[in-house]
């Protein structure tokens, strides 16, 4: 099952994909991008994927691209490449101009796209769960578009893998309250109930973290979104991670400290369950 690469609407193997030296995106992280998974074939939750896609070219004001053909690029790539654990990454670029901080007019947008085996995540986390640490959040005020602009992100996670840990679990210094992780959103379950901060412009939408808040509604569980301090993150009964990689996973260790009983939680484990269900059944439905 080869891993490709189309750019602007030519496919090739990845290694053979090329991208100007003046794109933008290199030189200023001018672009914007999606990560999407594919379950044996079906592209998950793709839609909530476009859609946020086009607020972050929106935002940042790239203009000309034409959604429908990039959704079915990225279609078209994912049937071509057989692969059906997949993961698609998705990046739009403002294009090529000599380097100018000013944004020219009339320029083409690139349009970048690559579809993987997905790195699995070791089932054996879901059952251990992970460690996690907390760090300051030293990124951008906009952290609602996704752009490639992910410095701050890398510099935390590698931090966190330096200490051993799996994420890092971002501060926002000015009022000690939780952002997200640096790849992922945050939960935690604080007196039975589920907590998560409001998806403002202090944190990345994230579509797996809006899947769950809908999912949990669906379960009885009860939901407040609502700034959560740092000091109640660390009393919490359960604290888990939501991305697309990762699915649900829990967090068991936080700054050295047990999260609850120091396993992974009851709310965490019926959420994931009903989560890989619903994946299931959206598998099964687009075969039919
Ligand atoms: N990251 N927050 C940040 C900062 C992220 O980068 C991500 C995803 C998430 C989770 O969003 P979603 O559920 O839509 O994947 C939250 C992707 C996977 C990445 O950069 O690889």
């Amino acid at each position: 099952m080869p891993e490709l690469a189309c750019v602007n609407g030519q496919v090739m193997p990845i290694s053979e994909a090329k991208i100007p030296i003046e794109d933008r995106g290199l030189q200023f992280g001018d672009s914007v991008y999606e990560v999407v998974r594919a379950y044996s074939g079906h592209l998950w939750l793709f839609d909530r994927h476009m859609q946020r896609l086009k607020m972050s070219l929106d935002e940042i004001g790239i203009e000309g691209v034409k959604l429908e053909e990039v959704e079915a690029q990225v279609k078209m790539l994912l049937k071509r490449s057989g692969i059906g654990d997949a993961i698609v990454y998705l990046q739009i670029t403002r294009g090529v101009t000599p380097r100018s901080h000013v944004i020219p007019r009339n320029i083409t947008p690139n349009v970048i796209i690559t579809v993987r085996h997905v790195p699995q995540t070791p089932e054996e986390l879901y059952t251990t769960g992970v460690k996690a640490v907390l760090l300051n959040d030293t990124r951008w005020a906009r952290r609602d578009i996704k752009t490639t602009n992910l410095l701050p992100n890398i510099l935390a996670l590698n931090e966190a893998r330096r200490r051993g840990a799996f994420e890092a679990i971002l501060v926002e210094q000015a009022d000690g309250t939780v952002t997200e992780g640096s790849h992922t959103n945050v939960f935690a379950v604080v007196n039975g109930v589920l907590r998560t901060p409001p998806a403002d412009h202090r944190i990345l939408p994230g579509v797996t973290r809006e899947f769950v808040i809908e999912l949990a509604a669906r379960e009885g569980i009860e939901v407040n979104i609502a700034p959560l301090p740092v000091t109640e993150l660390m009393e919490a009964e359960e604290v888990f991670l939501t991305g697309t990689l990762i699915e649900i996973l829990g967090v068991t260790v936080l700054e050295n400290k047990m999260v609850g009983s120091g396993t992974v939680g009851t709310i965490t484990k019926r959420l994931h369950r009903a989560f890989r269900e619903e994946v299931r059944k959206a598998i099964e439905s687009s075969e039919a």
